[in-house]
């Protein structure tokens, strides 16, 4: 009694998050700025897609440390019969190969022009647009456009995230995208980007065209080769988004869709939530140490086999084995109520890392079921630290996510397989897990989140929690998570939120428990009753809005 006391204390100090109702469309997203862009668009008749790409273009240039041009993401759409998954995600430029990392400096995959991966970003919002829009492509560029040109205040976050980064810039992009070199700004003050205004007025006017061809595309190029990367024109004109097949699974009488390779997230999120259910995990005690134990056991198990995927057009992911009774039922067996039981992990330094927050995510949901769950990504902190000389935009250093040094971890402490390696034209491995659930025929709930590996978990938890225990929506994004990616051999906790019985009774289970950020759940949920909650996590920037 005593512990859920001391939680219930925990989570309203700490959830700023409220749900916000609405009964035609709702929103949840990063900011504030790109929530009031999406709810004009609806106002003046657009649909759920309209919404996302304003949401989209608006963070852009509010949020560029995830959300720059110079991304890629991943969204599961919901417009017509079918739920339909669309593949935005940076490509290894043609002259990258297995070996390119092999001579260069360690840090040549996160840091300066061999980062970076063709962005795929553009191309993921014209495509959805094309394909679903009902207003005009021009419409949408109003807000972010006015907020390029005539500024707008810098957050808390985006000073954070600036100054973290400010040494890591090539300097002549720094200069064109904040006028002080990003230095020195305070929360509140307010940033113009009249560079960045100009490529989003070429991209608006010559779509696709503006941004893989032309002056944007050659700044793109130029930038990247001045810091030693080897993006060509030909790449930018080459890069496509892709429309894939969801992966699906039911869970609790619901049809959960899920993004299949190249995210990883589908695949384990899938297998986890048949071990959810298999091992009635839902009967343990709510938030006792019981329950998360299995929770981080059964993570644990399903990120041993992250290391077989990869972009499925290089590579044959063995999805039926992943997700198959007799695999699932052999983790099943493996795992013990009473203590951790550990498949053999490899040594690795366990030290916990700080959530970088240069992913993020968004959903849009209407009381139709039109619905769109969106997760972009720079990957790390603004990326490669390039930013294009003429029109500002910041670079990824998605080239990351690839396995760069076979049986070397990542940026995120990941070990990659041979699947994942560097090819010309190929997608890195990705943990982003945009999600819909539907429920007798119709979308009730968009989720996902922004984290790397964590992304996975966080996304597995709240549909566990809502879905699985009825747990109120806000509710559910507010409280405690674990996870565990199977190496290093740690459970991470947000340890504020957990109260030190349930910590207490992880460690006697065998444990070890380190502190370590969680990723940010956003989403929107269609309750029983129709009306559209948004909710969003406290443990970041967020906004939720719409009517
Ligand atoms: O695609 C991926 O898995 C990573 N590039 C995502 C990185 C990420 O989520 C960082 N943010 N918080």
């Amino acid at each position: 009694m005593r512990s859920f006391t001391t939680l219930l204390l925990l989570i309203s100090m700490n959830a700023a998050a409220v749900p916000v109702e609405g009964h035609k469309i709702m929103i949840s997203a990063p900011n504030a700025y790109a929530v009031e862009a999406g709810r004009k668009v609806a106002a003046k008749g657009g649909n759920v897609i309209d919404v996302a790409v304003a949401v989209g273009l608006t963070l852009a240039v509010t949020a560029p440390y995830y959300a720059a041009l110079g991304g890629g993401g991943f969204a599961l759409v919901k417009m017509t019969d079918t739920v339909e998954a669309f593949d935005f995600r940076e490509v290894g430029p043609a002259k990258t190969h297995r070996d390119y990392y092999a001579d260069l400096h360690e840090s040549a995959s996160r840091n300066g022009g061999h980062a970076v991966a063709v962005p795929g970003f553009p191309a993921g919002l014209y495509g959805l647009h094309q394909k679903f829009g009902k207003m005009k492509w021009k419409d949408l560029f109003a807000e972010p456009l006015k907020l390029a040109r005539e500024g707008f205040a810098v957050s808390g976050e985006w000073v954070r995230e600036t100054d973290e980064e400010k040494d890591h810039f090539n300097k002549s992009g720094l200069e064109k995208l904040f006028k002080k070199g990003g230095i020195g700004y305070k929360p509140g003050e307010i940033l113009k980007q009249p560079a960045l205004a100009k490529a989003l007025e070429i991209f608006r006017d010559q779509n696709l065209k503006g941004f893989y061809e032309g002056a944007v595309a050659k700044d793109v190029v130029d930038s990247v080769a001045n810091e030693g990367g080897v993006i060509s024109l030909e790449d930018m004109k080459n890069y496509k988004m892709r429309s894939l097949a969801p992966l699906v699974t039911e869970y609790e009488g619901h049809k959960i869709y899920l993004m299949p390779p190249p995210s990883s997230g589908g695949v384990l999120i899938k297998t986890a939530l048949k071990l959810i259910e298999k091992m009635g995990v839902k009967n343990k005690p709510a938030l006792s140490a019981e329950e998360y134990h299995l929770l981080g056991e059964i993570e644990s198990r399903v990120f041993r086999g992250r290391t077989l995927l990869g972009d499925p057009d290089f590579h044959k992911n063995p999805i039926d084995y992943l997700t198959s009774t007799k695999y699932i039922d052999q983790l099943k067996d493996s795992i013990k109520a009473d203590k951790v039981t550990s498949l053999d992990p490899l040594p690795l330094d366990s030290g916990a890392k700080k959530e970088s927050e240069e992913t993020t995510h968004f959903s849009v949901l209407d009381a139709d079921g039109h619905a769109i769950a969106l997760t972009v990504t720079l990957n790390g902190g603004y990326g490669s630290g390039v930013v294009t000389e003429k029109f500002g935009i910041a670079m990824n250093n998605e080239m990351d996510d690839f396995t760069t040094r076979p049986g070397k971890p990542n940026m995120y402490k990941l070990i990659q397989g041979p699947g994942n390696d560097v090819a010309g034209g190929k997608r890195p491995l990705s943990s982003m897990s945009p999600t819909l659930v539907e429920k007798a025929g119709r979308v009730i709930m968009s989720v996902g989140a922004p984290g790397g590996p964590r992304i996975i978990t966080a996304v597995l938890q709240a549909i566990y929690r809502i879905i699985g225990r009825g747990v109120d929506t806000d509710l559910a994004v507010q409280l405690p998570r674990v996870h565990h990616q199977f190496m290093p051999n740690t459970l991470f906790v947000d340890r504020a939120r957990f109260s030190p019985e349930v910590i207490d009774g992880l460690k006697a289970k065998g444990h070890q428990i380190a502190e370590g950020s969680q990723a940010k759940v956003y989403v929107v949920k269609a309750r029983p009753d129709g009306v559209l909650e948004a909710a969003f996590d406290s443990r970041g920037e967020g906004a939720a809005g719409g009517f």
